[in-house]
C-alpha cells in the first residue's frame, strides 16, 4: 500500500512555502534582462511566502549574479552536462554553474529530450550531477497528448522516475524539485485543470512516498505549462503542487508578478 505525506510534515519541513520559477528559455538580452529584473525586483521583493527563482540561459548567469545576489529572488540554469569534467565540447558542467551562484538547475525539460534525444538514462545523470555538486535539481516530467488519450500518463511518467530510482534509489529526491509538465500544455495556452494536476501530482508524491516517505516530504512538486496570470491561483492551491515553472509569462513582469502574488496567497 503506498504512504503519503502528511500535510503537518510539509508544514514542518518548510515545504509548505510556494516555489515560483521562471524559465525564461531561449529568451532575453542583456538590455532586456537588465530591465526584466530590475521589474522583478521591484515587484517581488515585498513576497515573504514564495520563493523565487529566475532560470536563464548560460550567457546570462552572470548578469543575474550580479544583478539578483542581494535580493530575495534565487537563479539557475536550463541544462547541465550529465559528466562532471572532461573533453565535451559545448557543454556546461555543474560546477560552472556554481562558479555563477546558481542554486537550481532544470534537467530534462521536455524541449531539450524531444529536440536533443535526451534519453531518461541521461536525464538521471543529470540529475545526479546536479545533486553531486549541491544545486537543486527541477525535473522536468510529463506525457504527450497521445499518451494522455492513451490513459498511459503515469506508466511515462513512472518510467521517467523509475529511471532514476534504480540507479540511485529514491532518498535522492529529497530536496529536490519535480515538475509535472504535460507536453501537450506547454506552450499551448492549454493549461491541465485542476484536477489533472491534482491527479498527477499526487501520483508523484506517492510514488515516491511508496518507497521513501521522508524524501516524498522533502520533494516539492511544481506545476509546468501555459499557467498564467488568470489560471495560475486554482492550479497552485491544489493539494500537492508546491508552485509552478512558468515559461511564456514570465518573459513580462506584470504577468509574472500576477502569477507570484496567487502563489503568495495560495500558501
Ligand atoms: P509555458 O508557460 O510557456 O507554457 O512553458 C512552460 C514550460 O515549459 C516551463 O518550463
Amino acid at each position: 500500500m503506498s504512504q503519503t505525506a502528511s500535510p503537518d510534515l510539509l508544514k514542518k519541513s518548510g515545504l509548505a512555502k510556494k516555489l515560483v520559477v521562471a524559465n525564461w528559455k531561449m529568451h532575453g538580452n542583456l538590455e532586456k534582462n537588465k530591465v526584466l529584473l530590475a521589474q522583478y525586483i521591484a515587484a517581488l521583493s515585498g513576497l515573504k511566502q514564495t520563493k523565487i527563482v529566475v532560470c536563464a540561459p548560460y550567457p546570462y548567469l552572470a548578469q543575474l549574479q550580479q544583478l539578483l545576489q542581494h535580493t530575495n529572488i534565487s537563479w539557475g540554469a536550463q541544462n547541465i552536462a550529465k559528466n562532471a569534467e572532461g573533453a565535451y565540447t559545448g557543454e556546461v558542467s555543474a560546477a560552472m554553474l556554481k562558479d555563477f551562484g546558481c542554486e537550481y538547475v532544470i534537467v530534462g525539460h521536455s524541449e531539450r529530450a524531444t529536440a536533443y534525444c535526451e534519453s531518461d538514462e541521461n536525464i538521471a545523470q543529470k540529475f545526479v550531477q546536479a545533486k553531486q555538486h549541491g544545486l537543486t535539481p527541477i525535473l522536468c516530467v510529463g506525457e504527450t497528448l497521445i499518451e494522455r488519450e492513451a490513459g498511459l500518463m503515469e506508466l511515462v511518467i513512472g518510467k521517467q522516475l523509475d529511471t532514476i530510482i534504480a540507479q540511485h534509489g529514491a532518498a535522492i529526491f529529497a530536496d529536490s524539485i519535480i515538475s509535472y509538465e504535460p507536453i501537450w500544455a506547454i506552450g499551448t495556452g492549454l493549461a491541465a485543470t485542476p484536477i489533472q494536476a491534482q491527479a498527477m501530482h499526487k501520483f508523484i508524491r506517492n510514488k515516491i512516498a511508496s518507497i521513501d516517505k521522508e524524501a516524498a516530504s522533502r520533494l516539492k512538486i511544481l506545476y509546468g505549462g501555459s499557467i498564467n496570470p488568470q489560471n495560475a491561483l486554482q492550479l497552485l492551491v491544489v493539494s500537492n503542487v508546491d508552485g509552478g515553472l512558468v515559461g511564456k509569462c514570465s518573459l513580462e513582469a506584470q504577468g509574472f508578478e500576477k502569477i507570484c502574488a496567487a502563489a503568495d496567497m495560495a500558501n
